[in-house]
C-alpha cells in the first residue's frame, strides 16, 4: 500500500512545502555561482532543498552541473579529496573515456586511481596515494574550476555535513588551503552545509578562522503551521480519505513543526485513519510514536549527568530564570557555572538548540517523553 507522507528520505514533488522563499533565493544563488552556507538541526530539511535547488536550477540553465557530497563518514583529508575528485569527475562526464581524458589533462603531479563499478550505474572511484595528495592538493581543489572553464560549464559544489572538517588533523591549515583554492573560483560555487550549528558556527563566523566570510548564511526553520496544515489536508484527500483542521493543529502542536516528525505523526494518524482522522487518532498516533523512541530515550537519559537532568527539568517546567537562586534551589542545581556547563554539553549533544540566546529542544518528541513519561511533569 501505497502511503502518503514520507520521513527519513528525501522530499521531493508533492511531499515537499513551504521553503519557497528559501527555494527561489538558493536557485538564484546557484545560478549566479554564489557560494551559500546552510544551518539547521538534523532533520529540518537541508537536503531535501538542496536537492529541489539542484533540479530547478539546472533545469533553468543546462551549463550548470550540481555535485553533491556527503561527509558524514568522511574523517580525514585524503578521503575528502578522493570523494570531491570522483564527485566532480562524475557529475562533469558522462562516458568513462571523457572521464579518462580529463583525468589524462587536468593531473600531471598526481596519479589517481581510477576504478568502474561493474554495473554501469555504479559510479567511478578514484584513489589517491595518501602522501602524494595531502602534499599536494592542487589538482584536486582545482579541478572543478577547470573542467567548467574548458567544458563552458557552471559547477555548484554541495558539501554536507560540512563541520566535519573541524575533525580533520590540522584542522585549520586544512581549511586555508580549501579556502586559498576555493576563493580564486570563477566558475565554482560551493553550498556548504551542516546540521551542528554551533560547529558550522564556528566555521564559518569566527573572525580569525579561515572561512569568516565565505558566503551567504542561511539559517532554515521549522516549517509554518499554515503550509503544514494544507499540505497534510493535500495528502489526505488525495489518498481518498480526510482529516479534521483540528486534527491538523494537533500534530502541528505535538511536532513543534518539525519537518520530520510532523510527517512521521501524519503518516502514523493516516494509517489508523479509516475516513475521516480526529483528533483522537492523533493522539492514539502520537502515544505510539513516543512509546516507539521510548527506547531509544532512555538511552540518551543514561548518559545524561545529574546536573544536565536537573537543568533540562527546569527546562521542561517552563522555567524562565533558571539562574535565579530560588529555581537553582527547587531543581538542585548547583550554581550559575553548572547551568552553563550543563547547557554546552547538551547543545554539543545535540540534545538542545541554541538560536542567538534562546534555547529549546531538537527533538520535540523526546521533550515530550522527558516532562510527561520521565519527569511527570504533566498528565
Ligand atoms: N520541505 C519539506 N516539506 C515537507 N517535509 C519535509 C520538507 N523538508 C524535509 N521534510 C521532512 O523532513 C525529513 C528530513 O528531511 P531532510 O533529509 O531533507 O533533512 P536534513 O536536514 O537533510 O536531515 P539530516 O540532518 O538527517 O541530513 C524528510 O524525510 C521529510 O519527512
Ligand atoms: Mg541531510
Amino acid at each position: 500500500m501505497e502511503t502518503p507522507f514520507v520521513f527519513g528520505k528525501i522530499a521531493t514533488d508533492k511531499n515537499f512545502t513551504d521553503r519557497e522563499q528559501e527555494t527561489a533565493t538558493l536557485v538564484q544563488h546557484f545560478k549566479s555561482l554564489i557560494n551559500t552556507i546552510i544551518i539547521s538541526p538534523r532533520r529540518w530539511g537541508k537536503s531535501s532543498l538542496v536537492n529541489k535547488v539542484a533540479n530547478i536550477a539546472m533545469e533553468q540553465d543546462d551549463k550548470l552541473r550540481v555535485c553533491h557530497i556527503d561527509l558524514f563518514n568522511v574523517r580525514n583529508e585524503e578521503h575528502f579529496y578522493s570523494l570531491l575528485a570522483q564527485k566532480i569527475l562524475s557529475a562533469t562526464s558522462s562516458k568513462w573515456d571523457e572521464t579518462i581524458d580529463v583525468v589524462k589533462r587536468f593531473f600531471s603531479r598526481l596519479s589517481p586511481k581510477l576504478t568502474i563499478g561493474t554495473d554501469p550505474m555504479n559510479e567511478i572511484s578514484v584513489d589517491f596515494e595518501m602522501k602524494e595528495v595531502i602534499n599536494n592538493p592542487d589538482e584536486v581543489l582545482d579541478l572543478a574550476e577547470k573542467i567548467a572553464k574548458d567544458k563552458g560549464l557552471k559547477i555548484v559544489i554541495c558539501i554536507d555535513e560540512f563541520q566535519n572538517i573541524s575533525e580533520f588533523d590540522n584542522p585549520d591549515y586544512f581549511q586555508k588551503k580549501l579556502r586559498s583554492h576555493w576563493q580564486q573560483h570563477q566558475n565554482v560555487a560551493y553550498c556548504l552545509y551542516g546540521s551542528k550549528r554551533h560547529m558550522m558556527l564556528e566555521v564559518f563566523t569566527d573572525s580569525s578562522r579561515p572561512f569568516y566570510k565565505f558566503g551567504n548564511l542561511m539559517f532554515l526553520n521549522k516549517i509554518e503551521t499554515p503550509y503544514l496544515v494544507s499540505f497534510f489536508k493535500e495528502r489526505f484527500v488525495d489518498t481518498k480519505k480526510d482529516i479534521t483542521d483540528e486534527a491538523c493543529y494537533m500534530i502541528v502542536n505535538l511536532t513543534d513543526n518539525h519537518p520530520y516528525y510532523a510527517q512521521q505523526l501524519a503518516q502514523l494518524s493516516w494509517l489508523r485513519t479509516k475516513e475521516i482522522c480526529t483528533e483522537d487518532v492523533v493522539r492514539e498516533a502520537h502515544i505510539s510514536l513516543v512509546e516507539q523512541l521510548s527506547l531509544l530515550f532512555v538511552t540518551i537519559t543514561e548518559n545524561l549527568t545529574n546536573q544536565q537532568l536537573c537543568y533540562l527539568k527546569a527546562l521542561c517546567a517552563g522555567e524562565k530564570a533558571i539562574s535565579s537562586t530560588e529555581t537553582m534551589h527547587r531543581y538542585k542545581i548547583s550554581s550559575p557555572t553548572s547551568i552553563a556547563r550543563s547547557k554546552n554539553a547538551l547543545v554539543k549533544n545535540d540534545i538542545l538548540d541554541n538560536k542567538a540566546g534562546e534555547i529549546s529542544f531538537q527533538d520535540p518528541i523526546y521533550a515530550y517523553w522527558l516532562k510527561v513519561e520521565y519527569f511527570k511533569l504533566y498528565r
